[in-house]
């Protein structure tokens, strides 16, 4: 399968502090694709550049570096209609479904708003079809959502909505940005069954999780993101199942326990941040990680893990 999107060697780079003075690399040479039809997640902690990686996919922020490819075509090159065409192929939905919308008008607006800028032309009667249709596919009912406000209608409902409107624009590549993190257990279900059928049309799905279990459920493939860089990647099962960095070792690790108490999981992460802190190459205090740790080696089919140094227990896998 080709893939629809790809990134090589992406880098960002934030400016900080009160004159801009300061450099933050949030992305760091961050390579991986995404294919028609196949969820990819990008997993990692808070701050690891994930929702980073997402706006420069949508174009939201500049790369600094690297390239980003769609089609085979350089992204960062496009001009004109071509870059119009791209914002209609790659749309984003976000973490937060209440912040998307305007309070004070009905959530039909999101739909008038996609009919203005890019279908002006469709009649009336034909677009309240579309947007019917659209509805349905996301599993709400049209009667039960339209004419209401956003307070009216419950996270998960409206987290529907935003991907019915974008599905209206019939993209190529759908950005889910922590889309479930916010909705209770039986709406996270739905909105994860979406995902899947939105594989089924063929859509590559970039779906942003800090959540492991739901990167699981969804995912053909994972990208483990650490301090801006993939630090593994791979068909979900490889990795899952054989684990090879120490961060993505430490993240299964952590994943909550329903038995473990406050304490015993503080303990357990500032042990994983000081026995991380000394050794790995990727950590960003190690004044001695090679200066190629930049890469990914293929170790299995369909398995590639980044550089990285440990003890004799834990053998680099580039030897
Ligand atoms: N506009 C910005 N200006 C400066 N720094 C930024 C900006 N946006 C993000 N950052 C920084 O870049 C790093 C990566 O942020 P990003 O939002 O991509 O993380 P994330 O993995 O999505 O985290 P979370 O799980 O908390 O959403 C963080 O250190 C963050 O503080
Ligand atoms: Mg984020």
């Amino acid at each position: 399968m080709t893939a629809v999107l790809s990134l090589e060697g992406v880098d960002k780079v934030y400016k900080v502090g009160t004159f801009g003075t300061g450099e933050l690399r949030a992305v760091r040479s961050a390579t991986f694709e995404v294919r028609a039809g196949e969820v990819v997640s990008l997993i990692g902690e808070s701050g690891s550049g994930k929702s980073t990686l997402g706006k420069m996919v949508l174009k939201l922020v500049s790369t600094d570096g690297g390239t980003l490819r769609m089609g085979g075509k350089d992204v960062t090159r496009l001009r004109g209609r071509a870059l119009r065409d791209y914002y209609r192929d790659v749309q984003g939905v976000f973490q937060d479904p209440f912040s998307s919308f305007n309070p004070i008008y009905k959530v039909d607006r999101v739909f008038d708003t996609v009919r203005r800028s890019w279908f002006p032309r469709v009649r009336r009667q034909e677009w309240d079809q579309r947007v019917h249709d659209a509805l349905s596919s996301v599993t709400l009912r049209p009667e039960e959502i339209l004419g209401k406000y956003p307070h009216q209608l419950s996270g998960g409902q409206l987290q529907r909505l935003l991907v019915a409107r974008a599905l209206m624009l019939d993209p190529k590549v759908l950005v889910a940005d922590e889309i479930i993190s916010m909705l209770d257990a039986s709406t996270r279900i739905d909105v994860l069954n979406l995902l899947v059928e939105l594989k089924q049309r063929g859509i590559a799905v970039l779906f942003v999780t800090h959540d492991l279990s739901l990167g699981n459920y969804v995912s053909d493939r994972v990208v483990i993101l650490y301090r801006g860089r993939v630090v593994e990647a791979g068909d979900t099962r490889a990795v899952f199942d054989d684990p090879l960095h120490p961060y993505t070792r430490d993240l299964l690790a952590s994943v909550p326990q329903l038995d473990a108490t406050w304490d015993e999981v503080e303990a357990r992460e500032a042990e994983r941040s000081a026995r991380l802190a000394g050794t790995c190459a990727f950590h960003e205090a190690d004044p001695s990680a090679p200066a190629d740790a930049e890469g990914l080696v293929e170790v299995a089919d369909g398995h590639q893990v980044g550089c990285f140094r440990l003890g004799p227990d834990d053998a680099c896998p580039r030897g």
